[in-house]
């Protein structure tokens, strides 16, 4: 019998791979997301055109400060352990005495018995939202998010075949439990809330929490089974004018906690955080065996061995608020002045103004020809606002405010 090459061509064509290649679901995600690779072209396009200097680039979500000193300090220390062993495989749910260390600190802060059987370390916030997800969502269970929210909680939703729910803010942008309430069905399984809020900078407050917590317990008794409350934290730390964080924890025991460090020490590349279970969960030792699994098999394993040896030195620090607090002043102030209706940011580093035309993105597009670039609303399922990240160098601030001021009065 004679057998013929296997025709490699074939394959080359794009024809074939485009409909046997990626999966419907990840294209249409693709497509939903592109707003923020099309940002981010445009911004290369405008900095090679008029040079990085002319362009004020207020799209991204990276810390403006340094690490604090004590964290090169603290790797310095780790990076020399030369121990054997010390760069093996270790427990999925991360090395004892950080989590240690983390629920020392969850114990003070929040007056609740943690022990490290209620942290698992994580890669990051991103990672432990999906081992929560992962763990409590069944196929077509629905998770409620409050819109404007960080838009990659709709694409963790859906990678454990969950279905979102958008509950619309306040027009101050706090839950709005009417219209949460009126969103609970049967499959609801969690409600995701983010305080302060990336992208508006709000703290919820504690009548609010106390409320949600009410609503929920009771309507987890009605449909009979719980309904979580992801409480997503990477900014808990990163609060303004004395402000202090107040914790979901506290007004609803079925509570799963998501944090990070990516902001709050400037360590976003480092990829270090973790999930902390409710000690008044009442399934709390199922969660922690859950994600710990889940750990496992999402691929993460574990968070990265030297972020969590670093991270047991330097949990107690906190970032110098004020400098990110001088740069809210600063914008807001001028913003206020040239007729911008915003809302001013009680922590984070973003700011969330009304669009001064009906359609946010028509609006980018006159900041973007005046060399501004900020994210649309609509990216935050939230049309009609665009966020300005002010985690940037004084300067880009200061350059930014005359075309603020002339891209208000040209419209
Ligand atoms: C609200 C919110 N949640 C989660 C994340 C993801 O955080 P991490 O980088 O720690 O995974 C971000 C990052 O920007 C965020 O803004």
């Amino acid at each position: 019998m004679v057998t013929r090459p296997f025709p490699i061509d074939l394959l080359r064509r794009n024809d074939i791979y485009s409909s046997m290649s990626i999966s419907n679901i990840v294209k249409q995600q693709i497509t939903q997301g592109s707003w923020i690779r099309r940002m981010f072209e445009e911004g290369i396009r405008l900095k090679a055109k008029h040079g990085t200097d002319s362009v004020c680039d207020l799209t991204l979500g990276n810390p403006y400060l340094d690490p604090p000193p004590e964290f090169m300090k603290a790797l310095r220390k780790v990076v020399k352990d030369e121990k054997p062993g010390v760069h093996v495989y270790m427990q999925n749910s991360g090395y004892p005495e950080t989590r240690d260390r983390v629920a020392g600190r969850l114990r003070t802060d929040f007056d609740l018995p943690f022990t490290r059987d209620h942290v698992v370390m994580t890669v990051g916030a991103a990672g432990a939202l999906n081992v929560i997800l992962k763990s409590i969502v069944e196929p077509d269970d629905e998770v409620i998010l409050v819109s404007p929210y960080f838009c990659e909680y709709g694409f963790y939703i859906c990678n454990h075949q969950g279905k979102k729910v958008v509950s619309p803010a306040t027009r101050d942008f706090l839950p709005d439990l009417e219209d949460l309430e009126r969103r609970i069905t049967s499959r609801t399984r969690a409600v995701i809330i983010n305080s302060p809020n990336n992208p508006t900078g709000r703290l919820i407050p504690a009548d609010t929490l106390e409320s949600l917590g009410n609503l929920l317990r009771a309507r987890s008794e009605d449909i009979g089974h719980i309904i979580y409350l992801i409480s997503d934290e990477p900014y808990r730390r990163l609060l303004f004018d004395g402000l202090e964080y107040v914790s979901p924890l506290k007004y609803y025991d079925d509570t799963l906690v998501a944090m990070s460090h990516s902001k709050d020490l400037s360590l976003a590349g480092e990829r270090i955080g973790y999930l902390a279970i409710s000690p008044k969960c009442r399934h709390a030792a199922d969660l922690f065996d859950a994600a710990i699994f889940l750990n496992r098999t999402l691929g993460y394993i574990n968070a990265p061995a030297l972020m969590q040896r670093m991270l047991a030195e330097i949990e107690a620090i906190r970032p110098d608020v004020r400098v990110y607090q001088a740069k809210r002043d600063m914008l807001y102030g001028a913003l206020k002045d040239m007729g911008y209706d915003v809302l001013k940011p009680e922590g984070t580093f973003y700011m969330f103004p009304r669009s001064p035309l009906p359609d946010d993105l028509d609006f980018i597009k006159v900041l973007q020809d005046r060399l501004v670039l900020v994210s649309p609303g609509s990216g935050f399922e939230c049309p009609g606002f665009f966020r300005i990240s002010f985690c940037v160098d004084d300067r880009v601030i200061e350059r930014s405010l005359p075309r603020f001021e002339d891209a208000m009065k040209s419209v």
